[in-house]
Order: C-alpha cells, then structure tokens, then sequence
C-alpha cells in the first residue's frame, strides 16, 4: 500500500515537472516580455513559489496545490489580463476591406473570422485550394448573418504563394477593388532538403517570403497608404541568441554563422538560389520582419507591422494536431486568443501603433518614416530587432546590422521578382 502511495506521489511530481517544462517550452515567448513587463512582480511570485516548496511545515500536497495555482495565475494573467485591450469596433471599421493569405485555416481563417463577425469587415481570403477557401468563407459568411451583422463579408479568391503567376493574378483581380490593409499570413513548417523549385529557388522562401513581396508591390501601386502586415515568428528572436557560446553541433544543425550571428547572412544578400535546409523557416520569418521595415522608407505613404505570435495552437505542425494537443492542455495559446497580435496590427490607427505611452517597447517621438514596427505577443509594438531585453547587442548581429542586411534582402528580392515574373510575361 505504501509502495503504491509513494508511486503515485512520484507519478504525480514527475507530471507537475514535465507539464512545468512543456509550459516553459511553448510560453518562452510570453514568459520573455513578461519579465521584462514586470520584473518586480515575477520576481515575487518566483520567491514566493521558493519559499513556500522550501518551508518544511507546509505539507506536501499544500506545496503542490499552491504550485498548480501559481502556474494557473500565470496562464490566466498572460492570456487574458496582460494583453492589450482590442479596439471597440466602430462605424469606420465596417467600411474597410482585408486581403488575407493563408485565410483557410489557423491564424489567418481565425483573424479574418473575427475582422468579420466582431468588426464588419470585409475580408478576401486567399488560399491555395478552392474547396477549402470556399468552406472557409461559407462558414464566416454564416456566422455574420447569425449574428446579425449589417456589414462584414467573406469572398473566397484563388493565390497560390509557390506561384508568381497565380500572384500576379489574385492582385489583378483586386485592381478595382479599395483596400486597406494586406495581411500577409500564410506559412508552413518546411521540410529539410526539398529540391529548388521552377524558379530555381529556396521553395518555401518564395511562398513565404518573395510572394507576398510581390503581392505587396502589386498591392501598393493601387493604393499607396496601404497597411501592410506580415506574420513573423518568435524564432526571430533567435538572432539574441550569443551563438559563439554554442557548440558547433548546434550551429551546423541550424546553419548559423558561426561568428556571432542569428541569420545566414549570404543566404539573404546573396540569394535564395539553393535547397530549403533546416534555417529556411527561420530565414523567412526574419525576412518577413525586414521586409516591413523597409516598406515605409520605400513607400512614403505606406505603414509596415510584422507580428510575432509566440506559439499558437493551429495544426501547422502535426503535434499540434488532434484533441490531445499542446494548446488543450494549457501549454500553447488557443488560436482565438493567439491571432491578437494580428487584429491589433490591422486595426490599429497609425497613431495607435506608435503611441509609446502604451506601447511599451516605443520612444514617444517614432514617426512611420524611421520604418515598419513589430507587434509581439501582448498586442505591443517594439523596435524591429532590438536584442538589449535578453542578451547585449554586441552578441548578436546587432540592429544595425540587421537593418543594413534588411536593404540588401529587398534589393535582391526585388531582382529576383523582376526576373522571374518578366520571364513569365
Ligand atoms: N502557429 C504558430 O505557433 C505560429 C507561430 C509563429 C508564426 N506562425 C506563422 O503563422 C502563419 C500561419 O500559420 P498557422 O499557424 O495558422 O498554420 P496553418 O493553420 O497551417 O495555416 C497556414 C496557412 O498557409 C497556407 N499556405 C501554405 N502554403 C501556401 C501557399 N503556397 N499558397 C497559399 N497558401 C499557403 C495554408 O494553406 P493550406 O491549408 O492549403 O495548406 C494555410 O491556410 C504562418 O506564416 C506561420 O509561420 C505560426
């Protein structure tokens, strides 16, 4: 009988450790900010939690109980009391129109879900395959009249982003159409080694990055004060990561300069023109995050917002998958609580976005021609590439660094689009 009781203490401690470091694992991108939000708080409830696992009198399963609800409080605080408040819809938000990639499933159907039914937007989805975008917006489309809605509609348009031609499409199909903001969603988790792609091209860094730089242009010659937002990831923060206290395996794992660094630098300057390996997926969400940075100094009118989700439950890798899932747990966001960073990005006013007294991570006086901004898990905006809040600048390439590399990426995206799209011509 004893056995069996200290089998079962064990089990249970050896499952409080292991759901502790998935929530760890999967909530780094919260936990980050978090600390960084509120250093004295986080410090207390840590020393709190300490002493209360450490005073002896206190009985085993007290210790735990008081545990569980810590981790509980966290959850609740970092989901539901730390992110910045959405906008209360309004007459104006019902007049505008979203073209979303990658509008099927996940962040994209769920953002354009809500733009929809909550605000009265119109929303484009674009998607790869017709049946799915279709059900998608027959299911937003039911949703608006159930709720009553006056405004608000889903239309279901073909963009294939492994295609620039199917790019090219979609964007003379919206010529006539007044639109407000391109939501630049749609990505996948590549696989390493897939050969180069008909353009002899990096396959996913085309779909996720050169695509929706080449629906961007398109777009932004019909309607020059364009918002453009592009999802980006927290992997971008890998850059803070001082990689020359790595070992080597690690860095050729995830082909890393080794001298400090957070990016294949050649692969963004020099081209695309190679395998997609094991960095692809970080590669492109970084150069999503360049992408908007030049997109205001390029286009005057324009303004620029990439987001970074931290991890959301959404089905773009199998293990997230099923009803057993990351998110079911408590470890990862619930998609509909995940996409915030995504509905603040889009409807925000420009004004908003800048506001340093609410933004944490802005300076007061930041005007739209200093660059596109990054919003991050909390619904913030901060400095693209700023490394200071984790490791100092000098051990990462650093954000100089990183915004003259930003030029370079779009100087050679915008040959290599030139070229592939004047030769399908
Ligand atoms: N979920 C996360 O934790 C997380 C974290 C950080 C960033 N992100 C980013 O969030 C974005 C959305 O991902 P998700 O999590 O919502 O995953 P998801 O549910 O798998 O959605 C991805 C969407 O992109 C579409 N797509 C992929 N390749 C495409 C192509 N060549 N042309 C057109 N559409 C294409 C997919 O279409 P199909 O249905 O046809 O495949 C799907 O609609 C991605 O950019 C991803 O990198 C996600």
């Amino acid at each position: 009988m004893s056995l069996l009781t200290s089998l079962s203490s064990a089990l249970i401690s050896l499952s409080i450790a292991i759901y502790t470091l998935g929530f760890l694992f999967f909530r780094i991108a919260e936990l980050v900010p978090l600390l960084k939000l509120y250093p004295t708080h986080s410090l207390s409830i840590s020393i709190g939690t300490i002493a209360i696992q450490c005073t002896p009198s206190i009985g085993r399963w007290s210790k735990r109980i008081a545990y569980i609800a810590t981790l509980l409080g966290i959850i609740h605080f970092i989901d539901v009391r730390l992110p910045k408040p959405l906008p209360i819809p309004n007459d104006a938000h019902a007049t505008k129109t979203v073209v979303i990639t990658g509008a099927n499933s996940g962040v994209g159907y769920e953002t354009a879900r809500q733009l929809a039914v909550h605000y009265g937007m119109n929303v484009i989805l674009g998607c790869r395959s017709k049946a799915k975008c279709d059900a998608a917006a027959r299911s937003i489309n039911g949703q608006i009249i159930s709720v009553g809605n006056t405004s608000g509609k889903a239309i279901p348009l073909i963009l294939d982003l492994a295609d620039f031609t199917s790019v090219q499409s979609l964007a003379a199909q919206l010529q006539d159409v007044h639109i407000d903001v391109l939501f630049n969603n749609a990505g996948y988790a590549p696989e390493s080694n897939l050969p180069v792609n008909q353009y002899g091209l990096d396959p996913s860094f085309t779909s996720m990055h050169l695509s929706h730089f080449l629906l961007t242009e398109e777009l932004l010659k019909r309607h020059p004060s364009l918002r453009v937002v592009n999802t980006s990831s927290g992997t971008h923060h890998l850059c803070a990561i001082p990689f020359t206290v790595l070992p080597d395996w690690v860095l050729n794992t995830f082909s890393v300069d080794q001298n400090p660094g957070c990016v294949d630098t050649d692969f963004l300057t020099n081209g695309m023109y190679r395998e997609t390996d094991s960095a692809a997926y970080i590669n492109a969400k970084i150069a999503n995050i360049m992408h908007v940075v030049e997109i205001p100094l390029r286009h005057d009118m324009a303004t620029a917002v990439a987001i970074d989700l931290g991890w959301v439950g959404t089905g773009i890798q199998s293990f997230m998958e099923g009803s057993f899932t990351p998110a079911s747990v408590g470890w990862m966001r619930s998609v509909d609580v995940g996409v915030l960073p995504a509905l603040h990005a889009i409807l925000s006013t420009n004004d908003e976005l800048l506001d340093g007294s609410v933004n944490h991570f802005m300076s007061n006086n930041r005007e739209w021609k200093d660059g596109g901004i990054v919003i991050g898990v909390f619904g913030r905006t901060a400095e693209a590439f700023v490394f200071d809040w984790f490791w100092k600048e000098e051990r990462s390439l650093g954000r100089t660094k990183m915004l003259e590399l930003s030029k370079g990426l779009w100087n050679v995206s915008e040959e290599i689009i030139e070229k592939h799209t004047m030769a399908s011509e």
